[in-house]
């Protein structure tokens, strides 16, 4: 994919089907999110990054199997990351539970999807888990990672009805179709030059809206006033 300097570089990790990413490939060249995906990285054969490459996006995969231990890995993964030299870093279907000290090295760069509204059912199985609990409710949620598994701030998440008669399956189905919605949505959010992104010193801070910018990164009418104002003293 061509680099388009102004445009946050975005690197995806995943592990299995790679639905999530994708639809962020997707919404991406719809240009519906303003950031240039350059590269993807899987820790085991995974379908989607097959996908990924077929469609031109640079992959590797990193196979957790290939290295004695995590700190190995983790070496890997992140000297494949930084070459990349990424601004955001979103985890999508990405198996595998990174260690503090990694998690600490990206804070603030990096998102994930988890399917539950946390801070309910963090960990696996989330769907399972609702429906033996009889909740109403369960979606998916978007959030920082930080070193507590599943435990950053959370950035939006979509809601879903349990309805009668949902099994594991039904109910999957239900809460994907909104990841598919929601993952896109939040990085359209970040990608905006009006938002932003936290910085090293609150890494996990909450984003903040620029007033003097629109959406689109260019000056506001009230910015251009006061820019006028002062010119016409
Ligand atoms: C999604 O449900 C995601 O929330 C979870 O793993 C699943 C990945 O699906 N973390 P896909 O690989 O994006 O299709």
């Amino acid at each position: 994919m061509e680099s388009d300097p102004r445009r946050p570089r975005l690197v995806l990790l995943l592990s299995g089907r790679g639905s999530n990413a994708l639809k962020i490939l997707d919404a991406i060249d719809a240009g519906r999110v303003p950031m240039t995906l350059v590269g993807a990285i899987a820790d085991r054969p995974a379908a989607g990054l097959d996908r990924l490459a077929e469609r031109g996006i640079d992959t590797v995969e990193i196979p957790r199997a290939a290295f004695p231990d995590r700190a190995a890995f983790e070496q890997a993964l992140d000297e494949t990351l930084t070459g990349f030299a990424p601004d955001l870093v979103a985890l999508a279907g990405f198996m595998r539970v990174l260690s503090d000290a990694f998690v600490e090295r990206h804070a603030g760069t990096m998102l994930n999807i988890h399917p539950s509204l946390l801070p309910a059912y963090r960990g696996l199985d989330t769907h399972a888990r609702a429906l033996a609990d009889g909740a109403t409710e369960h979606g998916a949620s978007v959030h920082w990672v930080t070193p507590e598994l599943d435990g950053g701030p959370v950035i939006a998440q979509a809601r879903v009805p349990i309805e009668p008669g949902d099994d594991v399956a039904s109910l999957t189905a239900r809460v994907l179709e909104q990841e598919h919605r929601l993952y896109p949505a939040v990085l359209a959010l970040l990608g905006r030059a009006a938002v932003r992104t936290p910085d090293d010193e609150s890494p996990n801070a909450p984003l903040v809206l620029d007033r003097d910018l629109d959406v689109d990164g260019r000056r506001t009418d009230a910015d251009r006033g006061r820019a006028g104002a002062r010119a016409d003293r």
